[in-house]
């Protein structure tokens, strides 16, 4: 019998969270797959609180996620990247997980059909804190995402490894395919958006150019960026190496968001004998200050991540 994500997770609170979610992504990506033949693609006309315009699927997946959480007696509260304030269950005595998440990455690739993916953080409420108290990534309970793609793949962690399940189209279920997944200690590629390569500071630059010409880790590196944060991750998850979003003029403090894009991916990664980091210190001990906060990013092969961030930090 194909181990499911609700067979698979042993707390059965957990189970029962994440199998609603993975749920909502199913009727996610129904309506990707079928985007073209209906209302589904271009912009929904509203700028979100990032000053993203954003897409009707980027709206979509918030309602699809939201009406799954929603009727969870155990979950107290949202975060999610599509709404400017956390949204907090007052109805539901004894709550005590806060689900947050970026719904849909990579929307700037949806109406061209590439990979996009829904990311997903889990904390728990401990003595002491509320529904809307931020933690640092080393609390999260569970981490998960899922790759919209030629085939729909979903990953978590609750803590003990990282496990990889594919959707299977005829019963709409995810199916385990991947266990203890592992990323490579080192990798062939870097992904980073070298459009941006004047701006990212000095010490970027060198750990870019010693990747390409070998002089950083004594091999040379291949350049792959999507341009989907998801999908360029699960890659380095699988090949190994190395993805940056480093500082630069248009986002000072790195573009991507610590709490629904850094934190699930790094737990995922440290999980998967990877590391992450935001080119000072370990991703997961950051301490968020607000929901939307963002931050430097540099994840994927220990080798990799641990030689960057040492030029980073100027060591
Ligand atoms: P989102 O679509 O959730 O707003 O995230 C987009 C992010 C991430 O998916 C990707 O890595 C990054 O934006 C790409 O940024 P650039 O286009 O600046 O390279
Ligand atoms: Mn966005
Ligand atoms: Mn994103
Ligand atoms: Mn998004």
């Amino acid at each position: 019998m194909p181990q499911t994500l609700a067979t698979h997770i042993q707390d059965q609170d957990l189970a029962t969270l994440l199998s609603a979610i993975a749920t909502a992504c199913v009727q996610i990506e129904s309506r990707i797959r079928t985007a073209g033949l209906s209302d589904i693609l271009g912009s929904f006309g509203h700028t979100n609180i990032q000053g993203e315009q954003q897409q009707k699927l980027d709206v979509f997946a918030n309602d699809c996620i939201i009406a799954a959480l929603k009727p969870l007696a155990t979950v107290a509260a949202i975060v999610s990247e599509e709404d400017d304030e956390p949204i907090v269950f007052t109805d539901k005595p004894g709550a005590k997980y806060i689900a947050i998440f970026d719904p849909l990455d990579g929307s700037s690739n949806i109406d061209v059909n590439v990979n996009v993916g829904t990311i997903v953080s889990i904390q728990q409420i401990e003595a002491g804190e509320t529904a809307t108290t931020l933690k640092a990534g080393n609390k999260q309970v569970a981490a998960l995402y899922v790759v919209y793609g030629p085939s729909t793949i979903l990953v978590y962690t609750a803590g003990s490894g990282v496990h990889g399940f594919t959707l299977d189209p005829d019963t709409t279920s995810f199916v385990l395919n991947w266990e203890e997944m592992k990323m490579p200690p080192q990798g062939p590629y870097y992904s980073a958006n070298e459009a941006n390569i004047a701006d990212f500071p000095p010490a970027y630059q060198q750990a870019l150019a010693g990747l390409r010409d070998g002089t950083l880790l004594g091999a040379k590196y291949s350049s792959r960026y999507i341009g989907s944060l998801v999908a360029d991750f699960h890659r380095t998850l699988l090949k190994g190496g190395v993805f940056l979003y480093p500082p630069t003029a248009k986002a000072p403090n790195g573009k991507l968001r610590l709490l629904y894009e850094a934190n699930p991916l790094a737990m995922i990664a440290e999980q998967a004998s990877g590391a992450a980091t935001n080119g000072t210190q370990r991703i997961l001990d950051i301490a968020p200050t607000e929901p939307h906060q963002r931050t430097t990013f540099i994840i994927g092969s220990r080798h990799e991540v641990e030689a960057i961030t040492k030029l980073a930090a100027g060591k």
